[in-house]
């Protein structure tokens, strides 16, 4: 089935500046023509006039020739008062009268519209003017054409010329200033078709001349740069998902392989207890895979007014400790949060300072201005300046971390960060005297009677 296409805006454009030039030509030619009309009407009159000047003395003052010269009229004809005609321009001669009516008493001058058979050529404008010539009322017929109401044809044809020409000269510039404003789009969406998944550094023209389109070429550019670096980091992701799936099932099958290959000398309890612990990582880097993709989707939070001294409370009476837990959870500070979530950026700062910290943990609430600030600072080696950041970016894992332990999955810190920022809040390490501090900052609410924990 054929689908049909809306015209383009060139074309919409152009067709809508042809009819508008169109409707302003016709009005003003409209406006032409009636003045021109109505100055043929009153060039007509002024000939009526000079005939009538013409023949009135004749009649008074006499001889008055049987034929009379036209002059710039069509016909005259003078009827006595007998109403017998005594004098008339040379096609009317030997005609009856052209007319029968006359102005009314009080009156000297009656004008009619006759056409044939009243012995003219088409029809006229007939004007009687009464002439006294005692001891009777003498008429005096003037015919002159009736002036069509666009006056002549010249102007008829002057103002259809003007017209078209000036309605043509419109739409052409409208059209070559259409083409030349659009010509940048098309490169625009010329270029965008060509870029795909594998080239996204290209980036489409910048047009000077027009605004508008400056910033449209400019809006996608950007759009581009941050597709580019979200598909950059996409890929290395993936290709650190895979290598960080890879590496334990491939130390599985290896153990696995040996043991089969020499099963009287493989300690089986021993070989078991590793495989689980390989599968327990695949199982940890599976469930926070799935974490991010849901983070990483805008999955909606439940925004639940939360005690956030509280919730850190409770979050640390349910854990099991190794190392010593200071708490500074003297201030209570509301905060709007999906509690699930924020145990969760919390299980992880836990997770990595027990891992950590050399004997002791620090966990403190405060509110700060606006802000609920939350710390998990340890006593451990703590984090260079210069991995301070590199350490929130996904599967990373500093070199102290791989050698003290494998079984970290390197997305803790990530999801902890997306976490914070989903909540428009932001996790950054700080400086302190020893070890790493962790600090959280989320937008404090005013406490009311509903903030709780769980
Ligand atoms: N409290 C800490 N002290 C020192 N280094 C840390 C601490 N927390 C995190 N790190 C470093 O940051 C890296 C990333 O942490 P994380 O994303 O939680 O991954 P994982 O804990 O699985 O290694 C860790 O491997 C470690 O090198
Ligand atoms: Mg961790």
């Amino acid at each position: 089935m054929l689908s049909w296409c809306p015209p383009s805006f060139r074309a919409r454009r152009t067709t809508a500046t042809a009819v508008v030039a169109a409707a302003v030509c016709l009005a003003v030619s409209v406006l032409f023509l009636l003045y021109t009309g109505n100055h043929a009407a009153e060039g007509a009159q002024a000939r009526v006039t000079d005939a009538w000047d013409r023949v009135v003395p004749l009649i008074r003052e006499g001889p008055l020739p049987a034929i009379l010269t036209r002059g710039k009229v069509e016909a005259i004809q003078v009827v006595n008062a007998q109403r017998r005609v005594i004098a008339s321009t040379p096609e009317l001669a030997g005609r009856p009268a052209i007319g029968s009516f006359m102005a009314p008493s009080g009156h000297v001058r009656a004008m009619r519209t006759l056409c044939p058979p009243a012995g003219l050529k088409g029809c006229m404008t007939v004007v009687a003017y009464k002439v006294f010539q005692p001891p009777g009322v003498w008429l005096l017929y003037i015919a002159v054409p009736i002036p069509p109401w666009y006056g002549s044809t010249s102007a008829l044809l002057l103002a259809i010329g003007v017209s078209v020409l000036a309605t043509t000269m419109m739409t052409a510039w409208s059209f070559r200033d259409l083409t030349k404003a659009m010509a940048p789009v098309n490169a625009i969406r010329a270029e965008l078709r060509e870029i795909t998944a594998t080239d996204l550094g290209r980036r489409v023209p910048v047009p000077m001349r027009y605004e508008e389109i400056r910033r449209l070429a400019e809006t996608v550019n950007d759009t581009l740069d941050r597709l580019e670096s979200a598909y950059t980091r996409l890929r290395r992701f993936t290709a650190d998902a895979s290598h960080d799936l890879r590496t334990p099932i491939t130390g599985m099958r290896a153990q696995l392989e040996e043991a089969l290959r020499y099963p009287w000398d493989t300690d089986w309890l021993k070989m078991t207890e590793a495989v689980l612990a390989g599968v327990e990582l695949l199982q940890a880097t599976a469930a926070d895979l799935l974490t991010l993709a849901q983070l990483d989707a805008g999955a909606p939070l439940h925004h639940d007014p939360t005690d956030l001294r509280l919730l850190v409370s409770a979050e640390l009476d349910r854990r099991t400790h190794q190392k010593e837990i200071v708490k500074d959870l003297r201030e209570s500070v509301c905060v709007d949060c999906d509690r699930l979530r924020i145990t969760r950026l919390l299980a992880n700062l836990l997770d990595n300072a027990e891992r950590h910290a050399s004997s002791r943990i620090t966990v403190s609430v405060r509110a700060d201005g606006s802000s609920a600030v939350m710390e998990v600072a340890d006593d451990g080696a703590g984090i260079a300046a210069e991995h301070r950041e590199m350490v929130f970016d996904r599967f990373t894992r500093l070199d102290a971390s791989r050698n003290r332990d494998a079984g970290g999955t390197g997305l803790g810190l990530a999801i902890a960060r997306e976490i914070a920022e989903a909540h428009q809040g932001a996790l950054t390490i700080e400086d302190s005297e020893r070890g790493a501090r962790f600090v959280l900052r989320l937008p404090a609410r005013d406490a009311g009677p509903e903030a709780r924990t769980r």
